[in-house]
């Protein structure tokens, strides 16, 4: 249903300084991790940032770009810290211009988060007797957070080169033909360091008063200003609060900070947040905090962040203090970003992995074409990939950054396609080759579309990542497209006779390992696939949320759960089961515990299981089960348990192995029935296939 009245707010035009913005939708800067090693940019970057353009943001801030060689961050970033980048940032800046949309390109110096990281999965080796660098020197005790290392005061010949290197980083944007700089005085990088008392404890005329800790960022603003002129935007993003340390920024401090900035001649405000601690990660990913259990803190500060747009508040304190516009992020999404703008709490709304998940949000809201915006789920799987020092990846949308090789283009010859299974694999292959003029038609034995990702929803929550809009949006898309689904229907040789598909595409999932002995059959053993079939009927009744629900009352599971396999599938059932009361231990063959997780969400999930009391074996051999639980082969002591719970990996899924294929000219196989894998993985090779055929 067209919808566009009710998104009038974000579809306004907007004025900043000398910028016409044609909307409020600003795209939040992320790293893309798609510049070279060096930090130049490539068609990959290019590519990402042209397509969001072409999304229709109003203003595309582009990711944290380094000012400094010494001020870089975990993985190789974007880099201006000298003029051989320019050239590739004006190619970068044209892409984004040619759909009239400004770029800001915003400058970063990490400071206490300097290190070189990883790129492609290596480590990369920081220089040596480089320690990271920041407003003070500190001690390990004297850290506001433990993961990493003490940083060491700048002198203020130091400063004023950091000083330099900002307003020369500015210059070179301004070249490349940037509309405007974002200054990152966030999150815990250097500009911040000097802001946050967490970090600063210099007695001199950077220390102490916020007049005192404010100045290296008013005098980078002063200098640009005065060399580029009044006409080039400057922003400057901060933490309108602090989680987490007695010494974090207060709201009345950056209530105060932005009057300063303001008056410094800064251009707008982009307000986001930090967390150290039980906190931590609330910037990037504010919904994380509640994985995989709302943490222990105070209960009217934990109801605040069960709800979205936790940093709205903080934003609407500084507009009222302020006249520069405002900018607001975090898990935003379009209803909630109208409503902001409505009541004037900010002036503009970002978006960071919703428009990862889908760059044409904006043109869809303005369209009012609501339900066919690809939904972030906050799997982080975009996150992980940052960790790891790799191209962005996108659960969702495998296509970011990489639209040439997945360019969807009308079919050569229209083919009557037949595909089994409605999971993700199976639903992505059938809208994308009916999006090239296919005609399709999907079947699955089941009576609902979305295969696992029902059971997935059930045994993730919904209360930081969320599939059911992932479902709804595929239904969507289905009938949008003109996909015929043919549900309750099993595909036989019969059934393959009588249609004569010209390409026929396999999708129905994986079968489960079996790789233990059962001896007794007096234990209540089940696998993951009995789970899911004993879960078939109550959640097409009552569907995912009210069973999430129902199911912390009643659950036919006994007290103590033996978890067999501890990769992704073990953990999270293991989970779900703590939640549920159960006493659960969880035996993993490897040492690969939780495998198939983003890391953060790993060692969250560990922490948190060892506070519950879960017990961990990885590493053990188990010889076999007998009436009482299973015996390890190796340490030879006995797990207790009246309910076995087998979790192990699933295999490919050769079922329909037997069909024979004559007279149907192409076949495939896509998503798990092939290989086993993620969400992401499926979805992606759904894709492939379908602009394949
Ligand atoms: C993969 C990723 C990379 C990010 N990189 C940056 C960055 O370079 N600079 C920055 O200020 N914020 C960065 N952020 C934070 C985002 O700008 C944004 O504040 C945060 O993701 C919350 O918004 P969202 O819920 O719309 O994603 C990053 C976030 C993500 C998920
Ligand atoms: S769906 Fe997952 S990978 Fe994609 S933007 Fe959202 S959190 Fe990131």
């Amino acid at each position: 249903m067209k919808d566009r009245k009710r998104y009038c707010k974000l579809c306004e035009p907007f004025q900043i300084g000398q910028l016409r913005l044609k909307n409020r939708v600003v795209k939040a800067p992320f790293c893309t991790v798609m510049a070279d090693r060096e930090g130049f940019v490539t068609e990959s970057l290019i590519s990402c940032y042209e397509t969001i353009a072409k999304g229709g943001v109003g203003l595309s801030i582009i990711e944290g770009t380094v000012v400094d060689p010494l001020g870089i961050s975990g993985c190789p970033r974007l880099a201006v810290y000298d003029d051989k980048y320019i050239d590739g940032l004006s190619r970068l800046v044209m892409a984004i211009h040619k759909y009239y949309c400004p770029a800001v390109l915003q400058l970063q110096h990490a400071g206490p988060a300097y290190s070189a990281g990883v790129y492609k999965n290596q480590k990369i080796v920081p220089q040596d007797n480089i320690s990271p660098t920041a407003a003070s020197t500190l001690t390990f005790s004297e850290m506001p957070m433990s993961e990493r290392n003490p940083p060491r005061g700048l002198t203020i010949p130091e400063i004023k080169n950091i000083e330099i290197r900002f307003i020369q980083a500015a210059e070179r944007a301004r070249m490349a033909g940037f509309d405007g700089v974002e200054l990152h005085a966030a999150h815990h990088y250097l500009l911040n360091s000097f802001l946050s008392r967490a970090w600063n404890r210099r007695e001199d005329e950077y220390g102490g008063k916020i007049e005192n800790r404010v100045r290296l960022v008013i005098n980078i603003i002063h200098g640009i200003k005065q060399r580029i002129g009044l006409n080039f935007l400057v922003g400057v993003r901060i933490n309108g609060i602090e989680y987490g340390s007695p010494k974090g920024l207060t709201v009345e401090e950056t209530q105060e900070i932005s009057l300063f900035l303001q008056n410094a001649g800064a251009d707008y405000l982009s307000i986001s947040g930090w967390g150290f601690g039980a906190y931590k990660n609330l910037c990037n990913l504010p919904e994380q905090i509640l994985y995989p259990g709302p943490p222990e803190i105070d209960s009217k500060l934990l109801n605040k962040f069960k709800k979205p747009g936790i940093f709205v508040e903080v934003a609407e304190k500084i507009k009222s203090k302020v006249k520069v516009p405002v900018i607001t992020v975090g898990r935003l999404n379009p209803k909630l970003g109208e409503q902001i703008l409505k009541s004037r709490k900010a002036d503009l709304i970002a978006f960071a992995r919703s428009l990862i998940a889908d760059p044409e949000l904006p043109n869809k809201i303005a369209s009012g074409n609501i339900e066919d915006i690809a939904p972030c789920t906050a799997c982080l799987t975009c996150w992980d990939s940052l960790e790891k020092g790799d191209h962005l990846r996108c659960r969702i949308n495998p296509v970011i950054g990489k639209e040439k090789a997945f360019k969807i283009t009308p079919a050569a010859k229209k083919k009557q396609v037949m595909i089994v299974g409605c999971g993700p694999a199976g639903m992505e292959s059938a809208r994308v080759a009916a999006m090239r003029g296919h005609q399709v038609t999907l079947y699955d034995k089941g009576n609902k579309i979305g295969g696992l990702l029902h059971m997935a929803a059930l045994i993730k929550g919904s209360d930081v990542e969320d599939l059911m809009p992932l479902v709804r949006y595929f239904k969507n898309q289905l009938i949008k497209t003109g996909v015929r689904v043919k549900l309750g229907t099993e595909v036989n040789q019969d059934l393959l006779k009588k249609e004569k598909p010209e390409v026929l595409i396999l999708a129905t999932g994986s079968k489960l390992t079996e790789s233990i002995n059962y001896r007794s059959r007096k234990l209540n053993i089940l696998t993951s696939f009995d789970l899911h079939h004993m879960a078939k009927l109550p959640l097409r009744v009552f569907g995912v949320k009210i069973l999430e629900r129902l199911s912390k009352i009643w659950l036919p599971l006994g007290e103590k759960v033996l978890v067999i396999g501890g990769l992704m599938q073990g953990y999270e059932i293991a989970q779900f089961l703590v939640k549920r009361k159960r006493q659960v231990t969880i035996v993993e063959l490897s040492d690969q515990l939780g495998t198939g997780l983003p890391n953060i969400n790993r060692i969250r999930l560990l922490e948190w299981m060892s506070r519950k009391g879960v017990v961990i074996h990885c590493g053990n051999k188990y010889k076999e089960l007998d009436n009482k639980g299973l015996e390890l082969f190796i340490k030879d002591n006995n797990i207790e348990a009246d309910t076995v719970l087998v979790a192990s990996s699933p295999k490919k899924n050769d079922s329909l192995n037997d069909i024979k294929l004559d007279g149907t000219p192409e076949f495939y196989q896509v998503g798990d029935c092939k290989k086993p894998g993620l969400i992401a993985d499926a979805i992606e090779e759904g894709l492939s296939v379908g602009i394949m055929i």
